[in-house]
């Protein structure tokens, strides 16, 4: 169990005080759909190299690494708790897991090919691979996302109890201590 600082609440407290976990997945989504904007805007520029190649390098670092934290706290933190009133193997969630994983694939296709690209290529191949993966994974993000803030998150806000939502916070905070 992580140690609280002595004297009061953390900022990360006050800050997540009084939101479900369905809010602060949905603040993320929120974060998530900008950055797809900025991508679109500059895979529509890859042959433009010096204007495009700084955003996109933070934007394939965001979507390697950090950006996952958001799935693990859905399937870890916010999925076991809606299997007890909505069975992962059939309907919505089973839905979302299947997406999720295309999204992981679609996305590693997406880095392996924008490393290519930063690493100088500038081949039709490689650019035409990063539009057809990069539009890809913005789309299925996009709609992944709009499942989830308009069907999902409404359903487990009717059905899950304070108990379960303080159960997901909880495990939101192992999960990514640092990052809310
Ligand atoms: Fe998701
Ligand atoms: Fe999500």
């Amino acid at each position: 169990m992580r140690q609280r600082p002595p004297g009061g609440r953390s900022n990360k407290e006050s800050k997540v005080k009084g939101k479900k976990p369905t809010t602060l997945l949905s603040e993320e989504h929120a974060e998530v759909l900008r950055k797809l904007d900025d991508l679109e805007r500059l895979i529509g520029r890859l042959e433009e190299r010096e204007e495009a190649t700084e955003g996109l390098k933070a934007l394939a670092a965001f979507f390697a690494a950090d950006f996952w934290v958001h799935f693990t706290k859905e399937e870890e933190g916010l999925f076991p708790e809606m299997d007890k009133f909505l069975p992962r193997n059939t309907g919505p969630i089973g839905a979302m897991l299947i997406e999720h994983e295309h999204l992981r694939k679609t996305n590693s296709h997406l880095q392996a090919e924008l490393a290519q690209y930063f690493s100088g290529s500038s081949s039709t191949e490689t650019v035409s691979s990063i539009r057809r993966y990069g539009t890809d994974f913005i789309s299925g993000l996009r709609d992944h996302i709009a499942k989830e803030d308009n069907i999902l998150f409404r359903i487990a806000d009717a059905h899950l109890t304070e108990t379960q939502d303080a159960a997901i916070l909880e495990k939101f905070d192992q999960i990514a201590p640092a990052a809310v």
